[in-house]
C-alpha cells in the first residue's frame, strides 16, 4: 500500500493532508458543534437548541441559556465526533466562539474546548462570532474569497465590514444602538408573535408594506453607520397609540410595514457601501437577519440591476452553528491566530 492509500484507508471521511477542525459554539441560545475539514467541507453538524426554554420568556434568560449549555454540550459534542465518524487523534484543532456573547454562555463552550484541548493536546483556536457568521458562506460557496463586503445582521449586531483576507476585518459602520435583529424581536414581541420574533415576523409580513409610516433613520454626517432605535420606538408607540384608541392593528400590514423599512435600511446601507469602498467586490450577506425572506429578495434585484455578485448564506447556516465556527477556526488556524489555556471570553470585542 503507497502512503496515499494508506492514509485514505485509515480515515474512511478524512480527505489525505485535510486539516480537520472540531468547532464549539456556544455564545447565545445553541449548544452547537461540528466538524469541518479545510474549512469548507462540513463533515457533521449538532445543535441543541433552546428556543422552546426562552420562548416562554419571550427572550433569551442568560441564566437559562448558560445552564442548559452545560447540560447540553458533552452530548452535542460526542455526536458531532460520531456524526462525522472520526477520533481525536484524526482532528488538527478545536475552533471555540470566544467572543462577542453572553459571557456565561461563552464561558461554558471555551471551558469544554480547553478540557479537550488539555486531554487531547489539540491546539485551541478562539474564534470571533460575527466573522464566524460571514465564514458561512465558504461552506456553500467553494470559489468564495476574500476580498468582499459584507452585512452581517444578528440579533446583538448590525455591521458592514470589508473582508480583505480571511481573517482581516475592517469595519465600515456598525450600529450605534439596537441591532436589526433586537428591531425585530422587540416589536414581534409587543404584537404578540413569540420569540425568535424576527423569524415570525418574516413569516407573518404577508400584508401591505406600505400600510403603516416608519421613519427613515438619519445619522448626521458622513456615515453608513445604523441607527435602529429610533425605528423600534416609533414601531412601539404606534402600536401603543393603536390600544389606547382602541384601533385594531393589522398585524400582517404592520409587520410587512416594519419589516419593509428595516430591509432597506439595511440594503440602502450596504448597497453603498459597496459603491463607497469596493471596486467590483461581490457582497456577502452573514447573521440571523440575512434569513429574511424580503432583505434577500431586496438584496437580489438591487445586486442584480447593480451588476454586484451577491452570496446569500444558506438558511441553515444563518443562523448560530458550528458549522460557521469551523470554517472561521480554519482560517485563523491557518494565520497562527492559536491561544494558550488562559484564553478569557469577552461578552463584547471588535472585530
Ligand atoms: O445570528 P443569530 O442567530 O444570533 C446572534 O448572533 O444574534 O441571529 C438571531 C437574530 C434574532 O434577532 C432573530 O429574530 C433573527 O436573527 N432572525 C430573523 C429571521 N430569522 C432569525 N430576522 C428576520 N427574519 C428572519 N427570517
Ligand atoms: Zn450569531
Amino acid at each position: 500500500m503507497n502512503e496515499q492509500e494508506l492514509c485514505c484507508a485509515r480515515m474512511s471521511k478524512k480527505i489525505c493532508a485535510a486539516k480537520q477542525i472540531l468547532a464549539i459554539e456556544s455564545s447565545c441560545d445553541e449548544t452547537a458543534a461540528a466538524v469541518v475539514a479545510d474549512g469548507r467541507r462540513l463533515l457533521s453538524s449538532a445543535v441543541a437548541s433552546q428556543i422552546d426554554a426562552h420562548q416562554r420568556f419571550g427572550g433569551v434568560v442568560p441564566e437559562i441559556a448558560s445552564r442548559m449549555h452545560t447540560e447540553a454540550i458533552a452530548l452535542v459534542v460526542t455526536q458531532a465526533m460520531e456524526e462525522a465518524d472520526i477520533d481525536y487523534s484524526d482532528l488538527d484543532a478545536v475552533a471555540v466562539t470566544a467572543a462577542p456573547g453572553l459571557i456565561g454562555a461563552l464561558l461554558v463552550g471555551l471551558n469544554f474546548a480547553k478540557g479537550l484541548c488539555m486531554a487531547t493536546g489539540l491546539p485551541l483556536v478562539p474564534v470571533h462570532h460575527l466573522r464566524a457568521h460571514v465564514a458561512a458562506n465558504y461552506l456553500t460557496y467553494p470559489d468564495l474569497e476574500p476580498p468582499f463586503i459584507a452585512l452581517i445582521a444578528s440579533g446583538g449586531h448590525s455591521h458592514i465590514v470589508r473582508v480583505s483576507d480571511y481573517t482581516h476585518f475592517q469595519v465600515l459602520a456598525l450600529t450605534r444602538d439596537d441591532a436589526a435583529g433586537e428591531a425585530m424581536d422587540k416589536i414581534a414581541r409587543a404584537l404578540g408573535l413569540p420569540y425568535p420574533g424576527g423569524l415570525h415576523m418574516d413569516r407573518a409580513a404577508t400584508g401591505d408594506r406600505g400600510a403603516y409610516k416608519f421613519p427613515r433613520p438619519r445619522l448626521s454626517g458622513d456615515t453608513l453607520d445604523f441607527s435602529f432605535s429610533g425605528l423600534k420606538t416609533a414601531g412601539l408607540n404606534l402600536l401603543n397609540n393603536c390600544k389606547q384608541k382602541g384601533v385594531t392593528v393589522n398585524t400582517q400590514d404592520f409587520c410587512a410595514s416594519y419589516r419593509e423599512s428595516v430591509c432597506a435600511y439595511l440594503a440602502d446601507h450596504a448597497m453603498a457601501a459597496a459603491e463607497k469602498y469596493s471596486a467590483n467586490e461581490p457582497l456577502v450577506l452573514a447573521g440571523g437577519v440575512c434569513a429574511n425572506s424580503r432583505l434577500r429578495e431586496m438584496m437580489t434585484e438591487r445586486c442584480t440591476a447593480a451588476g454586484i455578485e451577491l452570496f446569500l448564506p444558506e438558511l441553515a447556516l444563518c443562523g448560530d452553528n458550528g458549522a460557521m465556527i469551523g470554517a472561521q477556526g480554519y482560517y485563523e488556524f491557518l494565520a497562527g491566530n492559536i491561544a494558550g489555556l488562559d484564553c478569557n471570553a469577552r461578552a463584547s470585542s471588535g472585530i
